[in-house]
C-alpha cells in the first residue's frame, strides 16, 4: 500500500499538515479603538459611589448601547467576563442559600459555579439528543419548591429549546437565564438567543467568536433585574443607602467592571461578529456537505427556524455503522492532522466539587443549606443522555473557525474518509495493542 493510503497512525503520510490557526479577528479597527482610549487617558470610567461614574465610562456605555440597539432589549450591562455576568444574573433573580437553579451539565464550569456563588445549588437536568441543550421535560421533572430559576445554555452555537423552557419558567413563576456565551446572534424560531429568557449573557473571552481578551455582556428587559446586576458589578453595598435602594437582597458587590480598552475593542468585535459568524457558517456547511456522504458521522442538526453559529462543530458518531470504536477513530483522524476531540467536557456534576459537596469552606455549604441535601446526589447516572453522548457518541472540532478555508474543510472530510477506508487495518492494530 502507498504511504498516502497508509494511516498516519501507522507511519503513512498525514492528509493534513497545516497547523490549526486560531480565530483572531483583531485588526486595524481594534487598534484604533485602543488608541482612542489611550489618547483619552481614562482607562476605566467606573467609580463605586453614587453619581454618573457608578455606571461606567464612555466606551462601556457605548458597548451597552450597541447591544441595546442590535437586540432591541431595554438594558445591557458590560462585565469583565461572562462568568461575572452570569453570577450577576443569578444574584439578580434573588437566588440564595436554600434555593435551587436548574442548569445543564453539558457546559463550561462557569454556568453552574455562577449559581454556587450565590449560595444556591445547581440541579442538573438532562440534555436533548440533537441540540445538546437542556431538555424541557427533565427541567420540569426537577422543579421543587426551592427552585428559583432555570439556566439554559445555548451550547456550541445552537439554541437550547428556549420556547418551551420560557413557557415552563412562566408557568412556575421562575426566571429563565440564557448562558449565551457560545452563541452570539444564533436564532431560536427567528428570535436572537439571549433575548428569549429574562436575562441573557454573552462572552468576549479570547476563545469566543468575538473577543476583547476578557469581557461579558448581560441583557435584560427587566429594569429591576438590571439594577440588581449593576449593583453587584460595582460594590453595591456601599451605595444602596445613598441611592435610595430599598431592596438590598444580593447587592453585596464585587468589582466586576469592564475597562474602557476592553469595551472599545468589544464594540469593534461586536460590529464584526455577524460577518465572522457568516464565515463560520459557510465553512461549517461545507464540512456538513462532505461528512454527510460518509457512513456513521452525523453532522450537527440545525432545528427549523434556528440559526447555528458554530462556536464548535459537533458531530454524532455511530460506531455500529462504521465498525470502529469512537475513540480509536478519533485517534486515527488526529494522526492525519486535523483537530478532533472525543466528546466535550465531562458532565459538570462529575467534578469533585459536586461529588464531594465541598465548595465554600469544608462544612458542605451551600449544599448544607438545602432542605433536601440528604437526597441531593451528584454522580454517574444522573443525566444518562449527557453521559451517553459524552462517553461514546460526540466528536468535536473547531476547524470551521476562520482563517481556516474551504480547502481545510475538504481535508478534514478526506482525513475521516481515509480512516473509515482503513477500518480493517485499524481494528487489527487495535486488537494487537490490546493483547
Ligand atoms: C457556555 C459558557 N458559559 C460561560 C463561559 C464563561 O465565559 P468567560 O470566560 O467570558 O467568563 C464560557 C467560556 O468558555 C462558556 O463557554
Amino acid at each position: 500500500m502507498s504511504k498516502a493510503n497508509t494511516l498516519a497512525l501507522f507511519g503513512g503520510t498525514p492528509v493534513y499538515t497545516a497547523p490549526f490557526r486560531f480565530n483572531n479577528g483583531i485588526g486595524a479597527e481594534e487598534q484604533a479603538a485602543v488608541m482612542r482610549v489611550l489618547e483619552r487617558g481614562e482607562l476605566s470610567g467606573f467609580i463605586a459611589s453614587p453619581g454618573a461614574p457608578f455606571w461606567g465610562g464612555i466606551e462601556v456605555k457605548a458597548l451597552q448601547q450597541a447591544f441595546v440597539d442590535h437586540y432591541g432589549v431595554a438594558h445591557a450591562l458590560a462585565f469583565n467576563s461572562a462568568t461575572s455576568a452570569l453570577h450577576a444574573a443569578v444574584s439578580a433573580i434573588g437566588a440564595g442559600p436554600g434555593d435551587e437553579v436548574i442548569v445543564s451539565p453539558y457546559t463550561m464550569s462557569a454556568s453552574s459555579t455562577a449559581i454556587l456563588m450565590t449560595g444556591a445549588v445547581p440541579i442538573f437536568a438532562d440534555i436533548e439528543d440533537d441540540s445538546f441543550g437542556i431538555d424541557p421535560a427533565s427541567v420540569e421533572a426537577n422543579i421543587t419548591p426551592q427552585t428559583r430559576g432555570i439556566m439554559a445554555v445555548n451550547i456550541f452555537g445552537h439554541a437550547a429549546r428556549l420556547g418551551p423552557l420560557r413557557e415552563i419558567a412562566d408557568r412556575h413563576g421562575l426566571f429563565l437565564i440564557e448562558d449565551n456565551a457560545q452563541a452570539p446572534d444564533a436564532l431560536y424560531k427567528g428570535r436572537p438567543t439571549g433575548t428569549v429568557g429574562h436575562i441573557g449573557v454573552f462572552s468576549f473571552n479570547r476563545h469566543k467568536v468575538m473577543q476583547s481578551g476578557e469581557g461579558g455582556v448581560l441583557v435584560t428587559g427587566d429594569e429591576r433585574l438590571a439594577l440588581k446586576a449593576a449593583l453587584l458589578r460595582n460594590h453595591g453595598e456601599a451605595v444602596v443607602a445613598d441611592m435610595g435602594v430599598d431592596d438590598i437582597v444580593n447587592t453585596a458587590g464585587l468589582n466586576l467592571r469592564m475597562t474602557e480598552m476592553e469595551a472599545a475593542v468589544a464594540q469593534e468585535q461586536f460590529r464584526k461578529m455577524p460577518a465572522m459568524n457568516a464565515e463560520r457558517i459557510r465553512l461549517a456547511n461545507r464540512l456538513s456537505a462532505g461528512l454527510s456522504e460518509l457512513p456513521g458521522i452525523v453532522p450537527p442538526k440545525v432545528e427549523p427556524d434556528c440559526r447555528h453559529v458554530f462556536y464548535m462543530y459537533v458531530m454524532k458518531y455511530d460506531a455500529r455503522a462504521t465498525g470502529i470504536p469512537r475513540d480509536l477513530f478519533v485517534k486515527a483522524v488526529q494522526a492525519e492532522g486535523p483537530f478532533l476531540r472525543a466528546g466535550y467536557l465531562r458532565p459538570t456534576y462529575l467534578e469533585p466539587l459536586y461529588r464531594r459537596k465541598i465548595c465554600f469552606g469544608a462544612k458542605g455549604f451551600p449544599f448544607s443549606a438545602n432542605p433536601r441535601n440528604d437526597r441531593l446526589a451528584y454522580g454517574p447516572g444522573l443525566c444518562p443522555t449527557c453521559e451517553r453522548l459524552q462517553d461514546g457518541e460526540l466528536m468535536l472540532t473547531a476547524i470551521m473557525q476562520p482563517p481556516q478555508t474551504l480547502d481545510d474543510m475538504d481535508r478534514f472530510v478526506e482525513a475521516c474518509a481515509k480512516v473509515l477506508a482503513n477500518r480493517d487495518a485499524l481494528l487489527a492494530a487495535g486488537k494487537r495493542l490490546a493483547s
